[in-house]
């Protein structure tokens, strides 16, 4: 009977326990705007990633402030609405032809000019725009 007891005590303590670091364990987790500050973060990462990959800094410079073969990418939300951005990155020549500022842009850079990324795939070029957008 003893044993019993014991038993009992001992399963009750444990519960205790569990309660108490399952408790703690809430406490811990970091505030919703914690959670989306690191999914910007991820998000800035995988754009970083796709920039260098694909060789946009080759043109446009590694910290995208711009070189000798392409402008700097600082500062185009003051340009660019999301949409057009997506087309341009698939297709600058079809956006190009439309838009006297990228025109004497592409002459300044003659005879190098913006090429097509049609091997990007949307999901790729959504993060490039998103970021680019905001810097
Ligand atoms: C071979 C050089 C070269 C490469 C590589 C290149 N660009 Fe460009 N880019 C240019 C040039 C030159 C222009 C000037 C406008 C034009 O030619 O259409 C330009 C223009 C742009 C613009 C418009 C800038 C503005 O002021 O509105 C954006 C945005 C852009 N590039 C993004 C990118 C991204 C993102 C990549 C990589 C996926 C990339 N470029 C790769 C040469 C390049």
């Amino acid at each position: 009977m003893a044993n019993w007891k014991i038993f009992v005590a001992l399963v009750s303590m444990l519960a205790a326990a569990a309660a108490a670091f399952v408790y703690q364990q809430k406490q811990r987790e970091p505030a919703s705007s914690g959670i989306s500050e690191t999914k910007v973060r991820v998000e800035a990462n995988k754009a970083e990633q796709i920039y260098q990959e694909w060789g946009c800094g080759t043109c446009h410079g590694e910290r995208a402030a711009g070189g000798p073969q392409g402008p700097s990418l600082l500062g185009l939300s003051a340009h660019w609405r999301r949409e057009t951005l997506l087309r341009y990155l698939k297709d600058p020549v079809s956006v190009r032809t439309a838009d006297e500022r990228l025109q004497q842009l592409s002459k300044r850079y003659y005879p190098i000019s913006m090429p097509a990324f049609d091997g990007l795939d949307e999901a790729q070029i959504e993060t490039l725009a998103d970021y680019l957008l905001k810097r």
